[in-house]
This record gives C-alpha cells, sequence and structure tokens, in this order.
C-alpha cells in the first residue's frame, strides 16, 4: 500500500501530465511562437484570458488534495507576496475586485477612524468614464459620488476639474482608476489629498505593474484594490485584494468588513489571538463575551478559497514575464497601425503628449513619467472617421477578434445611475458637461494585449484593422 504521501505525488504528478497535453493553448504566449492551430478568422482571437502552465494546476490541485478549502495557509503567503511585491504593509484577499472595492471604501466609514470616518451624505470624487463597482461603494455606503470628466485620449480622470468638485467640510475621499493599465495623475491628485486631507483609494485593478515616476501604481493612495478575474494581469479565477500603503490600523478595518464585521482578528483557525478573548467588553454585551462574536461593523463574508491563492502564488511568479508581453503587444499594435491616424485617435499614457515610430513617446514639461502595464489597446474613432465605432466592432466581431467598450462609458447614463437620480437627485453629483466621458461612451473601444496573444495573432488583427480602414 503506498503511503498518503505517494499517492499525492503520483496524482500530481498525472495532474502535470494532463495539463501539459490539455492546456497548451493557454501556456504563456511571451515566447511569440506562431499558435499552430491558429486558423485567421476562424480561431477566435480573445481580447483577454488565462495564461498558466502545469504549475498552477498542480498548486490548484495540491492545495483542494490539502481540503483546508477557505483562506489558509496559501492564502496567507500570498498575502505576503503580493505585498512584497507590491511594496506595501499588507494585502489582504477578497473573492474579487468589486469586493476589493466594497470592502476599501467600507472601511474608511469606519466609526473607529474617528474624525476621519466617512459618514453618510460625505463626498466622493471620483471619475465619470469606467467601470460601476469603481462607484458603487460610495453608494451603497450612502456617501455621494461626485464625477469629474475624463480625458478621453489617456481615459483618466481630467485633472482640470478636481478643484472645482471640492467643497470644504464635504468632501472626504477621492476614489479612481488607472484606465486600462494606464496610470492617472497621482502627482496632481496626491498633492490634492494632502492639500485637503482627503483619503485615496486607487482601483488598480486593471493597472498591476504600472509605474509613476518609478513607482508602482496602486502604492501611492492609502488603500488600493486588485482584481485577479481571468481577463486581467494575474487570474485567480475570481478574486481581488485590497491594499494597505502605510497605515496598519486600515488593516484590522479591511478585515473586519471581509470577514462578518467582526471584531477579532484571528486568522482562520486560531483562537485568542489577542490573548483575551474572553475578557472584552464591547457595546452593551456583558464583559467576557467571546471576542470571536463580537461584531464592529457591518459586515459581509467576501473571502476567496485557499486553493485559489494556491493558483495567484503560482501566477505572481509570472508577472514581471506579462507586463513585459503586454507592453510589448500594445507596442507591436501601436507601430503596425500607426498610418491609421487619420481615422483613428490612439491612447496614449497620462503625460505623453504623441508618439512617432522613432523616438517612442513625447512626454509633457511636466517632469513625470508613466510606464503602463497595458490591461488593453484603446483606440477612439475620430468624429470625421468614415465608419462608426458600431462598424467597427461589428467587422472585428465578424472576423472573430475579441473587442470591447471602454467598460460602462459615462456611467451616469447607465441605466442604474439614471434610476438614481430620479429617485433620489441628491445621490450623486456631476461637474461640468461631462463631454470626455461621453467620447469614450461613443468612440472608444479596446483590443487584447494580454499574454497569451501570439505574433500570428497580432498580424492577423493589423491586417483585419488596415483591411477595414483602408475599404472605408
Ligand atoms: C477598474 C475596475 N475595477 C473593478 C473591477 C471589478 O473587478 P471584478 O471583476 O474582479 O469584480 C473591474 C473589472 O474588470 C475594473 O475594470
Amino acid at each position: 500500500m503506498n503511503s498518503p504521501q505517494e499517492i499525492k505525488a503520483e496524482i500530481l504528478r498525472l495532474t502535470r501530465q494532463y495539463s501539459a497535453a490539455v492546456h497548451r493553448q493557454n501556456h504563456p504566449g511571451y515566447e511569440k511562437i506562431t499558435g499552430p492551430n491558429f486558423v485567421p478568422g476562424t480561431t477566435v482571437v480573445p481580447y483577454a484570458g488565462r495564461v498558466f502552465d502545469e504549475n498552477e494546476v498542480e498548486a490548484a490541485i495540491s492545495s483542494t488534495l490539502d481540503f483546508w478549502l477557505t483562506l489558509g495557509p496559501e492564502g496567507e503567503a500570498f498575502e505576503k507576496e503580493l505585498a512584497q511585491f507590491l511594496g506595501v504593509k499588507s494585502s489582504i484577499l477578497v473573492n474579487s475586485g468589486s469586493s476589493a472595492n466594497l470592502v476599501a471604501f467600507s472601511a474608511l466609514t469606519s466609526h473607529k477612524l474617528k474624525e476621519k470616518q466617512i459618514k453618510r451624505g460625505d463626498e466622493v470624487i471620483t471619475v465619470a468614464g469606467g467601470f460601476p463597482t469603481t462607484v458603487a461603494p460610495i453608494i451603497q455606503n450612502g456617501a455621494v459620488p461626485v464625477f469629474i470628466d475624463n480625458d478621453p485620449i489617456t481615459g483618466n480622470a481630467n485633472m482640470r476639474f478636481l478643484e472645482e468638485a471640492f467643497v470644504e467640510g464635504k468632501t472626504k475621499a477621492v476614489m479612481m482608476a488607472h484606465t486600462l493599465g494606464n496610470p492617472f495623475n497621482l502627482s496632481a491628485v496626491t498633492e490634492f489629498c494632502q492639500q485637503h486631507d482627503l483619503w485615496l483609494i486607487e482601483d488598480n485593478c486593471d493597472a498591476l505593474g504600472c509605474r509613476y515616476d518609478g513607482k508602482l501604481t496602486g502604492t501611492f493612495g492609502d488603500i488600493s484594490t486588485q482584481s485577479f478575474y481571468p481577463p486581467h494581469h494575474l487570474t485567480l479565477g475570481e478574486g481581488g485584494s485590497v491594499n494597505i500603503v502605510k497605515q496598519p490600523r486600515l488593516k484590522v478595518l479591511v478585515e473586519s468588513f471581509r470577514d462578518w464585521g467582526r471584531d477579532c482578528w484571528c486568522a482562520s483557525g486560531k483562537d485568542n489571538t489577542c490573548g483575551i478573548r474572553f475578557d472584552w467588553q464591547l457595546g452593551e454585551l456583558p464583559k467576557g463575551y467571546d471576542h470571536k462574536y463580537i461584531y464592529s461593523h457591518l459586515g459581509y463574508n467576501l473571502k476567496p478559497l485557499d486553493p485559489q491563492a494556491a493558483i495567484g502564488r503560482q501566477q505572481l511568479k509570472k508577472l514581471p514575464n506579462f507586463i513585459q508581453a503586454r507592453i510589448d503587444n500594445w507596442n507591436f499594435l501601436r507601430t503596425a497601425l500607426a498610418d491609421l491616424e487619420e481615422f483613428i485617435d490612439f491612447s496614449l499614457p497620462t503625460h505623453a503628449t504623441g508618439w512617432s515610430k522613432q523616438n517612442g513617446f513625447d512626454w509633457d514639461n511636466s517632469g513625470h513619467r508613466t510606464e503602463c502595464s497595458w490591461f488593453g489597446f484603446m483606440m477612439l474613432i475620430k468624429p470625421g472617421a468614415p465608419f462608426s465605432k458600431l462598424e467597427f466592432a461589428q467587422a472585428l466581431d465578424a472576423a472573430k477578434i475579441g473587442n470591447r467598450m471602454l467598460f460602462g462609458g459615462n456611467l451616469v447614463r447607465q441605466p442604474a445611475f439614471v434610476q438614481l437620480r430620479k429617485d433620489y437627485p441628491e445621490a450623486l453629483r456631476t461637474i461640468g458637461d461631462l463631454k470626455g466621458a461621453d467620447r469614450l461612451m461613443n468612440e472608444a473601444i479596446f483590443i487584447g494585449v494580454y499574454p497569451g496573444l501570439t505574433t500570428a495573432m497580432l498580424e492577423y488583427v493589423v491586417e483585419t484593422i488596415q483591411k477595414f480602414c483602408r475599404k472605408k
């Protein structure tokens, strides 16, 4: 009879063999091999997807065989490794990027923050064009989002409107995303937040690996968030994290909101970390009430599973190559499509003023520099172009080339927000006419740059776009 260890080793050996046989097409594509099974026009060119090898599959099976299931040893290790990669105090795993935004914002509504607590009716500056769950937690917590406009070329918040959005005594935070792997103007935003003593929550879900003046995004604000849904830079299937940049007091609050709202901070499976489990008196509970069952917040349960974290640990090892592949793929597309500028406005990194084949990006004279870890390749169809964005998207679809809108476009025009304005006009505020966000809604489209794209796929994408634009 084999020992359990021997049985496990055999299962894992077979797992690797199986994965190597059936997941070939998901292997990292940064070797730039021509996919042997790629048939232009028949094989789908996804805009994003999972890229992994035998290591992720083995890690998932190994952790599943151990059957701890809920967040445990793998989660703890991944949280440490991710925090180390980012250079933040700590990272706390949750089950999605949306949960990360919800928990991050909710933590700032804790009464334990005293005068820094975000209360109902307080205002939070955000940006109109983007993904809905960057903004939803503000409203779900009874605060008021104040939407400023986007610069359509970078996709990020237009800094011209920050001061106009500010109301002394009401504005408490800025919460916005680095759009499609392009850092927003962190110099302007951090200075604004410092000047007015505001919280800064960076939604870094689409921007893992971006740098601003050489420093990783997600490390400038008080809290930042990641998503590990498959199209993102790393995938755990589902998942996300809340990153605590500097203040350790925020970690306990984030964990409380993630874990049912409890006051206790014991890790899963542990008791009496505080050493006074039966010595607390909080609220109107009797003295000695078990600390494990004392609730300081109206929380949730948003933990992922341990096998997901095991997958994440393997993905993290691939991250530097993933980031480079995204940059290389973006540069390939930009160069090969350069002669289409009469039809298309190509996206630019924040602080860049132009791009040329010879010199790459030109920069403004601010002295600040961004390094994008691109989520996608965004294009804006020029107003005078002989085709519409819709026609362009339909042509890509017909050619089996994955494409996406810039998520929700101008969010205030989405049915959920229109209804909110109708039911509760004071529930949100907008600054100016939001024309930039409207342009993103009407004219922006993006295609993939993810590491699973092969040279053959990218060449086919270029050929298809060239033919479409020239025919029109
Ligand atoms: C900017 C941004 N924030 C948050 C999310 C939500 O992440 P998740 O899908 O993991 O909930 C997304 C989704 O892609 C996103 O693009």
